[in-house]
């Protein structure tokens, strides 16, 4: 196994390794290089769906969304991110996480990490954006590290309640009254959460599913969310990825945020699955 560094800002590539085929101590190379980058890369990887969630699995137990019509049909394990269609419905998520995002903070346990593995790509269009959200905590000003100490967010997945992203007419399929029956009641998580593996801060906010801050009105919170977002999405902290057939992403939901790019012209079929590792209440 080779891990080398994807960018300065943080993320790896691992390579000579076969996802279908890691033996004990692979995993714990790999769970390390994970502490340690964040964002994992394995190109050219060929596994089948059971080999998908037998990998996932090494890291904790799996999540089965909350978008229960974009799960694939014989593995609830597995969500669809994809824009194919069958009978004019799409099958699964179609451009998921289209605002910076960390998978699951709208709930009292979010997602430890994910795993995508691009099976169909586009061949315009369809990257994805990771954020390396301990060097937003890290480069705060300390005025603002001592403002959020201790301080308390409000997630929420219903996009309805979201002011600052609104609802593009695209993500109003099954309209409001989907979201009302879906979203789990509203969390709240530290502003600054510490890892529970390194022991570091990293900032724990993202436009898609902050809506305010404890204890004070949504109204007031803008600011304060305001600038912790315009941070946090500076261009020194991005990795950008271009998906090619065979790569498998795995990231960690408790210090990146990602992002679709989207921009897939019609026609182009991008397919991909996502395993979702369970994690526990954020500190
Ligand atoms: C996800 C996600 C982004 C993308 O699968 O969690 O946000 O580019 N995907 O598909
Ligand atoms: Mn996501």
């Amino acid at each position: 196994m080779k891990i080398s560094q994807l960018t300065e800002a943080f993320g790896a590539v691992v390579s000579g390794v076969d996802l279908g085929n890691v033996d004990p101590e692979g995993v714990e190379e790999i769970r390390e290089a994970f502490h340690k980058h964040q964002v994992l890369l394995f190109r050219d990887q060929e596994i089948s769906m059971e080999q998908h969630i037998v990998f996932s699995k090494n890291f904790g137990p799996l999540e089965v969304h909350i978008s229960k019509d974009s799960l694939h049909k014989d593995h609830e394990e597995i969500l669809l991110v994809s824009n194919v269609k069958e009978n004019g419905k799409y099958i699964g998520v179609e451009n998921a996480g289209d605002s910076w995002h960390s998978d699951l903070s709208y709930m009292p346990e979010p997602s430890l990490g994910s795993l995508l593995y691009a099976l169909e790509v586009s061949e315009v269009g369809g990257d994805t954006e990771w954020l390396n959200m301990y060097a937003a905590y890290d480069t705060l000003p300390q005025k603002t590290k001592e403002r959020i100490e201790g301080l308390k967010a409000r997630h929420s997945f219903n996009r309805y309640k979201n002011k600052r992203i609104g609802v593009p007419d695209q993500r109003k399929v099954g309209g409001k009254e989907r979201y009302a029956k879906i979203s789990p009641p509203d969390v709240f998580h530290p502003v600054a959460r510490t890892h529970p593996e390194t022991g570091r801060k990293a900032l724990y906010v993202s436009p898609r599913f902050t809506l305010g801050i404890l204890d004070g009105s949504d109204d007031e919170a803008q600011d304060l969310l305001d600038e912790l977002i315009e941070h946090a999405t500076q261009r020194d902290f991005v990795y950008h990825h271009s998906w090619k057939v065979g790569d498998l992403i795995m990231w960690d939901n408790r210090n990146t945020l990602h992002l679709a790019c989207r921009g897939i012209p019609e026609g182009q079929i991008r397919h991909m699955h996502r395993t979702t590792i369970s994690g526990d209440v954020p500190f």
